[in-house]
């Protein structure tokens, strides 16, 4: 009996030193702990012998070391598995860059940051206003009562509560005028909605940038003169630009200001209507009664004001045919303004 355990430790302890995997080590175990293994035959064999006694704590503790060697051979295996999984693991490395695509910024944004530190640049400070107003802020105040047929040009989504979105920037002129009182420089960005049908060169929602300057002796000159700064340091190129009257309550006298169109090179076509020039700077001299609503004595200053097309700009500076593409959330449109 004791030669014959001798011999099966010495068997099972080539077969533990090969047995490398989960499964191995299973069979092993079955060949030796099973049923009709090894050491059941042993068991078995007791019968035979003279001294069981001796033979009986013999294949016990043959019985418990193949159990321990097992259980310790499954353990390091177990242990081997996941310490190879740590290490195939990708190392957490606090200085790599994500792996996340990056963003980029709106065009509306970049135009608009572009446009705010030329203004910055010349002394003008940066406003913000709700884009929900009431009709005192965006009409009355600008000097267009109930039933002016210039409202009708600026139809927008109202609010059962009677307050409606803005239709302009320039429904924050009252409130700057009276949050800064004169002398002021201030420009004022801000999304506008109109109750528009759509085409390449209109859209429900857009962009403004409003900007006023009040002090004493301000004159034409000194509106065109900001105006064509403005546009050299956005466009950094000569754009052609013409001048011509325009009506608006609120001005007086009042301009457009437009832009050769840069699509077609003012040829004409669907993004400026086939004229070969888009409207892109309304202005002109603020008029006394929008001055004297916003609390600014008309004897001592005047001032000019302009409602530049934020989204034209945009266009007309980065080449969008279609002004439905900045609201269209396309990341395929946007994206290709990362390297801006
Ligand atoms: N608010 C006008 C519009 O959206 C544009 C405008 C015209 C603004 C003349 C001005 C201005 O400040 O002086 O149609």
């Amino acid at each position: 009996m004791k030669q014959r355990i001798e011999e099966l430790k010495k068997s099972f302890g080539e077969a533990l030193a090969l047995s490398t995997d989960s499964a191995s080590l299973e069979n092993l175990r079955v060949e030796y702990l099973g049923k009709k293994g090894h050491v059941a035959s042993l068991m078995q064999g007791l019968r035979d012998v003279s001294d069981k006694r001796e033979a009986g704590q013999l294949i016990n503790a043959f019985k418990n070391e193949v159990e321990g060697k097992i259980s310790e051979a499954s353990e390091a295996l177990q242990a081997a598995i996941i310490a190879a999984k740590v290490r195939s693991a990708r190392k957490y490395n606090p200085t790599l860059k994500p792996e996340r695509e990056l963003g980029s910024y709106h065009p509306i944004t970049l135009a608009t940051r572009e446009v705010e530190e030329v203004f910055v640049s010349m002394g003008f400070a940066i406003e913000n206003y709700d884009e929900i107003v009431d009709d005192y802020k965006c009409f009355e105040a600008l000097n267009i009562p109930k039933h002016h047929p210039a409202r009708d040009m600026q139809d927008t989504y109202y609010l059962d509560n009677g307050q409606l979105l803005k239709t302009h920037t320039s429904a924050a002129q009252n409130y700057i005028m009276k949050k800064y009182g004169a002398p002021l420089r201030a420009i004022f960005p801000g999304r506008c909605f109109r109750n528009e049908s759509t085409d390449a060169c209109h859209e429900n929602t857009f962009f403004q940038m409003e900007g006023m300057m009040i002090d004493e002796d301000i004159s034409i000159s000194n509106l065109i003169y900001f105006m064509k700064t403005m546009l050299s340091e956005v466009f950094h190129r000569d754009v052609k630009v013409r001048l011509r009257p325009g009506f608006f309550p609120f001005v007086e006298p009042g301009f457009e200001l437009d832009i050769n169109c840069e699509i077609c090179g003012g040829a004409g076509c669907p993004s400026c209507k086939n004229s070969g020039w888009l409207e892109l700077c309304p202005c002109g001299m603020i008029h006394p009664n929008v001055l004297k609503e916003g609390g600014i004595d008309t004897e001592k200053y005047s001032g000019f004001a302009f409602g530049l097309g934020l989204t034209r700009l945009a266009m007309m500076k980065y080449g969008v045919k279609d002004i439905r593409d900045f609201n269209s959330g396309s990341l395929k449109a946007l994206s290709q303004f990362k390297s801006i």
